[in-house]
């Protein structure tokens, strides 16, 4: 590839961040002036605000009726750290990882509760575990999207309609973007600063009438903070799933996420964000197809996320440097993109193998992304430039 100059054309918005989340179109501070500000979030402006939150969440998801929503402190992690600790123990336990933060649940379930009958089953980055591999009679905790990788579950086939265990899914950079089968979940989490642009701090978690059952019959054998605390007197608490918080919530941030929903509505509902998101892969599948030195980290079309979309440096003259190398190397078209103001905090997480992370969640504009490949090409082409140089 000669040198070439840079693109006359910038994003409109160089918001790429795999969270916080770009917000969504059209987003103002204005928009969130009916927030009930200095007022108690137990009041019944509070609560009518939480209440529609959580009626929001399942209409625009599609949650089953009789599924709880609940909206949890600590934000996703919050959320599924509150279901492990409450949830697991009962029965044997397959921790299912491919990137990161499924790694960071396994070491939850293994060093911290420290449960005898953890089963890990772990594929690298790039890759999917073999679903097959999964017993479904045990509890089952896993990752929809990695969100480090750009590996997704492709659909729920695997996971059986009849079984003993429960799914305990992470899915907080798949909720808004991606199909959940509900009826193959058993706990769902997410947080607001994904895919609809919200605020970070608050989870949400969903959980199924088995779930609940598990929550009412089985006691863990260790302590339980009053932040994880779903059930009192061994019965469900079900004001956390009306709305009312187990601690105060950001009342500013609930309204952002009223804000988030109303947009979702407004644009045709989760069949609009899917578009929206599979559009934005689109643009950059296209401009992967073109380029022979860039391709994804997620092994095979399938597996691959529509929201955080993983690249690598494929040319042999990067894939031949020492990891250090290509890690500088990365580093150096990131940060390229950032001085330029094209791209901000699309560097690889920093597990992950060095490359790119683009966001491409429902709140990102296809034309933004259109937009930035060709900064994306100018980027490495000045780059290798620099390791000619110091050559
Ligand atoms: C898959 C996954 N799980 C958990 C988290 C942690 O989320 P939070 O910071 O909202 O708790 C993230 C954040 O990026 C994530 O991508």
């Amino acid at each position: 590839m000669a040198n070439i100059a840079p693109p006359a054309a910038r994003p409109a918005n160089p918001r790429f961040s795999s969270g916080p989340c770009a917000k969504r179109p059209g987003w103002t501070l204005d928009g969130l002036s009916d927030a009930p500000l200095g007022r108690s979030h137990r009041a019944k402006i509070g609560k009518t605000k939480l209440a529609q939150a959580i009626d929001d969440t399942r209409a625009v998801l599609g949650v089953p009726d009789d599924y709880r929503i609940g909206i949890v402190p600590a934000s996703d992690t919050g959320a599924v750290e509150m279901a492990m600790w409450s949830l697991l123990g009962a029965r044997p336990v397959d921790m299912v990882a491919w990137e990161s933060f499924g790694s960071g649940w396994v070491t939850d379930a293994v060093k911290q509760l420290k449960l005898a009958d953890a089963r890990v089953l772990e594929a690298p980055y790039g890759e999917i575990v073999d679903f097959a591999e999964i017993d479904f009679d045990h509890d089952v905790v896993f990752t929809w999207n990695g969100t480090t990788s750009g590996v997704r579950v492709p659909n729920g086939d695997a996971i059986p309609a009849t079984r003993q265990g429960l799914t305990i899914c992470d899915a907080t950079s798949a909720a808004f973007a991606q199909d959940l089968p509900y009826d193959k979940l058993d706990v769902v989490t997410f947080s607001w600063q994904k895919v609809l642009g919200g605020e970070g701090a608050h989870g949400v978690l969903i959980l199924s009438p088995r779930a609940v059952e598990r929550l009412t019959t089985y006691k863990p054998a260790w302590p339980l903070p009053k932040i994880f605390r779903l059930t009192s007197g061994g019965k469900l608490i079900e004001g956390i799933f009306k709305g009312e918080t187990i601690n105060t919530p950001s009342m500013l941030c609930v309204e952002d996420y009223l804000d988030a929903l109303q947009w979702a509505k407004s644009i045709g509902g989760l069949e609009a964000l899917k578009a929206r998101a599979d559009k934005n892969l689109g643009v950059i599948d296209r401009f992967v197809s073109a380029n022979d030195w860039i391709g994804f980290l997620a092994k095979t079309p399938e597996i691959r996320s529509n929201t955080s979309v993983c690249l690598q440096f494929t040319a042999p003259e990067i894939t031949g440097l020492s990891k250090d190398e290509q890690d500088a190397f990365a580093k150096g078209v990131a940060s390229k993109l950032e001085k330029e103001g094209v791209a901000l905090d699309i560097g690889a997480y920093r597990d992950a193998p060095p490359g790119l992370r683009i966001w491409a969640g429902a709140t990102v504009e296809a034309s933004d992304l259109e937009a930035l490949m060709p900064w994306i090409a100018y980027a490495y082409e000045a780059q290798r430039a620099t390791l000619a140089q110091a050559a």
